[in-house]
């Protein structure tokens, strides 16, 4: 029997694995960190590519049938690949798999940006909405392109945060670095729509922080920012974290999709793997989930 498979660069899929595993307390999981590569969102294409790749076939090596990039840089940059050429050099016309020389039901590969797209437009009143996400995923431009599908109304500004995923991975997002990076970036994206009512956190990682995020914009009028005066007119801003919407889409996918469901074994375990030190890995997931885990380190490429 098969597993899903959850892979990120780091400790960011995790929030996505929590609310998935919420939704669907049933299946097994394996979850894969690329701590050791992180961050993806400031490299290029190729390289990007090449890792999410290489965990994607570890996972499928590791028996998963299914595998979420839990990371919208990987979505963004290398999903649209895999799907295209990867995918059907593993999966023949038949519906089968072959993988290492050995026959395998269908397997496959989802990503997190379209089931994030599509609830930005009943959320937004003003339609003005604001992306936040790694320089990777930013200028993919995958979430202006996919909303301009659906909304072709709605007025999409994009920023960047380099700073936010390192600061995650470090454990640093509840200190004083974090504080200054989150009123700057917000700060940064609200100077280039003043009207936007909606901010998408699109990277996996910002949740970790979304409490954080939150208390900056419902008090950014009373902050002490005498060099950026925030507009006392502004509309109130409401973030998204993708965790339940991604949860809900699999969910809805899995009912869709047999071929995937009737492979997947069902003792509600997860396994956890990281390419970095497993005890650290183990110590800052523990704090992330909020219930003690143990991890085990793997080596992805050559
Ligand atoms: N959590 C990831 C994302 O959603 C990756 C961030 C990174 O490694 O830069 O984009």
């Amino acid at each position: 029997m098969a597993k899903i498979g959850v892979f990120d660069s780091g400790y960011g899929g995790l929030t996505i694995l929590d609310a998935i595993r919420k939704e669907l307390p049933q299946y097994d999981y394996l979850y894969l960190g690329d701590n050791a590569r992180a961050p993806y969102g400031t490299h290029s294409f190729d390289v990007i590519y090449r890792y999410t790749l290489e965990a994607v076939k570890y996972l499928f090596e590791q028996d998963c049938a299914l595998i979420i990039l839990a990371c919208n840089t990987a979505s963004a940059k290398a999903l649209r690949t895999i799907q295209q050429k990867d995918l059907l050099l593993i999966n023949d016309e038949n519906g089968d798999a072959a993988l290492n020389g050995e026959k395998r039901k269908p397997v496959n590969v989802l990503g997190v940006i379209r089931p994030t797209v599509e609830a930005v437009p009943s959320i937004t009143k003003t339609g003005h909405v604001g992306i936040l996400a790694t320089p990777a995923t930013v200028s993919s431009e995958s979430y202006v392109l996919e909303l301009e599908k659906i909304a072709p109304e709605l007025t999409i500004v994009q920023h960047a945060c380099p700073m936010w995923v390192p600061l995650i991975e470090a454990g640093e997002h509840n200190g004083p670095g974090a504080k200054y990076f989150i009123g700057k970036y917000l700060r940064e994206i609200l100077a280039k729509d003043p009207q936007i009512d909606t901010l998408v956190l699109g990277c996996t990682h910002y949740p970790l922080m979304k409490e954080r995020i939150d208390n900056w914009l419902e008090f950014r009028h009373e902050l002490d920012e005498s060099e950026f005066p925030q507009p006392t007119d502004s509309p109130k801003v409401t973030t998204i974290a993708q965790g339940e919407l991604e949860a809900k889409s699999l969910a809805d996918y899995l009912k869709r999709h047999p071929e995937y469901r009737e492979q997947l074994s069902t003792g509600g375990t997860c396994t956890y793997l990281t390419t970095e030190n497993a005890d650290r890995f183990a110590q800052s997931a523990s704090n992330f989930l909020s219930a003690p885990i143990s991890a085990k380190t793997i080596q992805l490429g050559e």
